[in-house]
């Protein structure tokens, strides 16, 4: 079948281990399934795998890619769910320390077909295309769980999303409209809070700029960059979610004075459980709301969309299709 995948690492050149070509075709073991793939996603996840991230050399070649939708065995129409667990593990698949995403330890999505645990694979409304359906299971299903399962937002309160122009950052400012939140996102960059503007933003303001009001929540994924404004914004009890440190992990000042004094609450999130990635599916069939997607492109020139991810020259999903 033909794959995209990495034959080798390299930290500073990563297209440099990038091949497309032909790889055999997948066995489904006991109790998992094959998806014949209709879409597939991109993100920054594949290009660190090719930086040799969260992957050993013995394992290569690595199918890339977390995110699909496609067609089950029956021909009926899916969302695969990344998160491979333990076939022991019972609850929430987040917690299980061995769990993994698809391109880590079990072959890809971009690819003609990829198998998972029959567990792992969720009904696809009529309302989705395939390739909107292949943008959940990664930033938008981390998005849902950062907004409404860790950061425990509802209807009327007020976030503050950094960094508009990320795959997670602008899935939380559409979510959170389509959930009937305030919205205020900041950005680097005009163009970029000019968009948030139109995907449902509320307000946007420069990065680090004051704010009007405190915030309910921060849905943090820039990290070191954006840190310290995010603990500023908050109301005292309010709650900052992070699930990212694209600026970086290493933080100056912590602002562990103001964390205490003012009862805030430092919450982590990673990912989603297979029913969130359902009821995330379920909001948007619900709503009429659809992801962002910056581009589609055929799978056979999934170079173009590597580039681009790795050049940061994005505002939203990447989405190749077959
Ligand atoms: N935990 C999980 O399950 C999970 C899942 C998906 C992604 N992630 C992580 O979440 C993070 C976000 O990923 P992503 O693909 O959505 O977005 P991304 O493209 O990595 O970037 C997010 C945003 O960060 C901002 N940014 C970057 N450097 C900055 C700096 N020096 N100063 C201020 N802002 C800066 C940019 O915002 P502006 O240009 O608009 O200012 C950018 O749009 C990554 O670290 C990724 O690994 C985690």
């Amino acid at each position: 079948m033909f794959a995209v995948y990495a034959e080798s690492f390299s930290p500073e050149s990563p297209l440099d281990g990038l091949v497309l070509g032909e790889r055999p075709d997948p066995v489904a073991p006991d109790g998992w399934t094959t998806v014949t793939v209709k879409a597939a996603s991109l993100n920054h996840h594949d290009v660190w795998s090719l930086r040799g991230v969260g992957l050993k050399q013995e394992q290569l070649p690595m199918i890339l890619g977390c995110d699909a939708a496609g067609l089950d065995e029956d021909g009926n129409e899916v969302v695969v769910h990344a998160v491979i667990s333990d076939p022991t593990w019972r609850g929430d698949e987040t917690l299980d320390p061995q769990r993994s995403l698809l391109s880590e330890r079990h072959q890809g999505t971009l690819a003609d077909k990829v198998v998972v645990p029959r567990r792992n694979v969720v009904p696809k409304p009529a309302s989705l295309s395939f390739a909107e359906a292949a943008c959940l299971p990664t930033a938008w299903l981390t998005a849902y769980r950062m907004l409404f399962t860790r950061g425990g937002l509802k209807a009327g309160d007020t976030v503050l999303v950094q960094g508009a122009g990320g795959g997670v950052s602008t899935a939380c400012i559409i979510l959170a409209r389509a959930a009937g939140l305030k919205v205020l996102a900041t950005s680097r960059d005009e163009a970029k809070r000019a968009k948030a503007l139109e995907i449902g933003a509320h307000e946007v303001f420069e990065s680090g700029a004051r704010l009007p009001v405190k915030v309910d929540a921060v849905m943090e994924t820039v990290g070191r960059a954006t840190w310290s404004h995010s603990i500023r914004a908050l109301r005292p009890g309010g709650t900052i979610v992070i699930s990212g440190t694209t600026s970086g992990p290493r933080l100056d000042d912590a602002e562990l004075t103001r964390i205490f004094f003012l009862q805030l609450s430092v919450v982590g999130s990673t990912m989603g459980t297979r029913d969130e990635l359902a009821s995330l599916v379920t909001l948007l069939d619900a709503t009429g709301t659809k992801p962002l997607i910056d581009r589609e492109i055929a799978l056979t020139d999934a170079r173009e969309g590597f580039e681009a991810m790795a050049g940061g020259d994005v505002f939203g999903k990447i989405v190749f299709t077959r």
